[in-house]
């Protein structure tokens, strides 16, 4: 088989074999990439071709071996000629598994601009995105751990100035005369409060604190979190129990704790996940950090899956670089977690990603590089958390420039999947059952629909 530099399914040779008529005008053409398909739009289809259904897909010709329709048909002969190659074909491979899963909307995508064959499976997601749970943070009691530097203390303020009543956890009372300079002086809508997230009997008693100050918590943020530079591969126990205790138990403590609570008073609430680009792409040079958020990334997905039917919206937060003071997280490490200095791993050769120094993320200057393309301050970045909770975004996520990365992580999974021939029956008719949770779809949905906002400082 010639090398079309696509996946060996998408291949018409392949394609031709499982189903389609001998007397196609395709099939004496054997080998064809989906772009010379693209390049050949006038090309003869016909109902006795039904592999044309999902053009490069091999799941196309075993699962769905039913004619196309007149509609259909129309659609791919019209396809849109100006669409480029390459996602053309990621298209294809990703709209694909529209037809692998029983659905017919393939054939409006693979015609179609922007990203909608790709989104395919989830053109008729079942209902739309969890409704926003909170329409104003106006008197709202929000908590927010490590609230009292970097991205917490800006998202503390952008809640404040927008109403709120904050209430700022850190393991320690150390940062409070710094970060109180940012409210007005004695505000009454301030409250400080000591509180390790690793302390899992802490969080009872510090929900039970702020209940008895402000009353029940409206808004959990899970913020505090530290940038261990401990590389997967060579990080010790230590490094681990630390990591993932802050950045990911953390989180599960908060929602262990404030769940129930939220559930039995029943007015709407939002939980808030700080996580990190290292969350949604590893390899950023800190493997026990990415594990960590990773982890926080599917904690918060999982948790909008299931109380979707609920009024506690969820939003996993996924900051990229911002000016804070994370370079300085070992100092937050505790003794009990304190590798012996001959055990400490060294940085292992290659892990990529620039190691952090220990000082303060300095402000970029100007002008900027690419690098701090993005907002820096965190109180804009707090802003568009609190445009988030508003909107009851699923996801936030403030650095665009990772698409790539992404996409070609996402396109690696798809290109891995073990094609099934023939296609039993079961699976082929299982619709929607393959999507798992309609929570993708409806997001995409709600991000199309809101995609307008205004957010001071962006
Ligand atoms: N700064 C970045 O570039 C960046 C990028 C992506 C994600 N993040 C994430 O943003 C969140 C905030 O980090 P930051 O950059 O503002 O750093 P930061 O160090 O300025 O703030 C972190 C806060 O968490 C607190 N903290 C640490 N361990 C704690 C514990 N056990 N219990 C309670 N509080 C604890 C710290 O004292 C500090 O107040 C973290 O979850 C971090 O992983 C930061």
């Amino acid at each position: 088989m010639a090398d079309t530099g696509l996946p060996p399914f998408i291949n018409l040779e392949r394609a031709s074999i499982s189903g389609v008529s001998s007397g196609s005008s395709l099939y004496s053409c054997g080998l064809i990439t989906c772009a010379s398909i693209r390049a050949r739009s006038d090309l003869e289809i016909g109902r006795e071709t039904p592999f044309f259904a999902g053009i490069g897909l091999k799941g196309a010709v075993a699962y769905d071996r039913s004619p196309l329709t007149a509609a259909a048909t129309a659609a791919i002969q019209t396809g849109d000629k100006t669409m480029d190659e390459q996602s053309l074909n990621r298209r294809q491979i990703l709209g694909g598994l529209a037809i692998a899963a029983g659905t017919t909307t393939l054939l409006g995508g693979i015609g179609s601009r922007g990203a909608a064959a790709a989104e395919a499976p989830g053109a008729a997601p079942a209902g739309g995105s969890q409704a926003p749970t909170i329409t104003s943070v106006k008197d709202k009691v929000a908590y927010i751990t490590g609230g009292s530097s970097g991205i917490g203390l800006g998202i503390a303020r952008a809640l404040h100035e927008a109403g709120a009543k904050v209430v700022l956890g850190n393991l320690d009372d150390k940062q409070w005369a710094d970060a109180l300079k940012n409210f007005p002086a004695n505000d009454p809508r301030v409250f400080t409060i000591v509180h390790d997230v690793m302390d899992k009997d802490g969080w009872q008693r510090t929900a039970d604190a702020i209940e008895k100050k402000f009353g029940p918590v409206d808004i959990l943020v899970n913020n505090a979190g530290v940038g261990l530079q401990q590389a997967a591969s060579t990080g010790t126990l230590k490094d681990w129990e630390w990591g993932m205790g802050v950045n990911f138990f953390g989180p599960v403590y908060g929602i262990n704790t404030f769940v129930p609570r939220m559930q039995k008073r029943g007015t709407g609430a939002q939980i808030v996940t700080t996580t990190s680009t290292s969350g949604i792409l590893p390899q950023s040079g800190a493997g026990i950090y990415s594990v960590s958020k990773i982890a926080a990334v599917g904690l918060m997905e999982t948790l909008r899956a299931e109380l979707a039917a609920t009024n506690i919206g969820t939003t996993c937060f996924v900051p990229g670089q911002t000016t804070t003071n994370i370079g300085q997280s070992e100092t937050h490490r505790p003794e009990t977690l304190k590798n012996d200095a001959a055990a400490a791993p060294a940085r292992p050769a290659g892990a990529g990603g620039p190691a952090r120094a220990a000082a303060p993320r300095p402000a970029p200057a100007a002008p900027p590089s690419p690098y701090w393309a993005r907002p820096q301050d965190p109180l804009v970045v707090g802003r568009v958390v609190v445009d988030g909770i508003l909107n009851n975004d699923l996801f936030v996520v403030l650095q665009p420039e990772w698409r790539p990365g992404v996409e070609s992580r996402a396109n690696a999974l798809l290109e891995s999947m073990v094609p099934v021939l023939p296609m039993p029956e079961s699976m082929a008719g299982g619709g929607d059952r393959y999507l798992r949770t309609p929570i993708f779809a409806q997001e995409v949905a709600h991000r199309k629909a809101t995609r307008k906002r205004t957010i001071a400082g962006i």
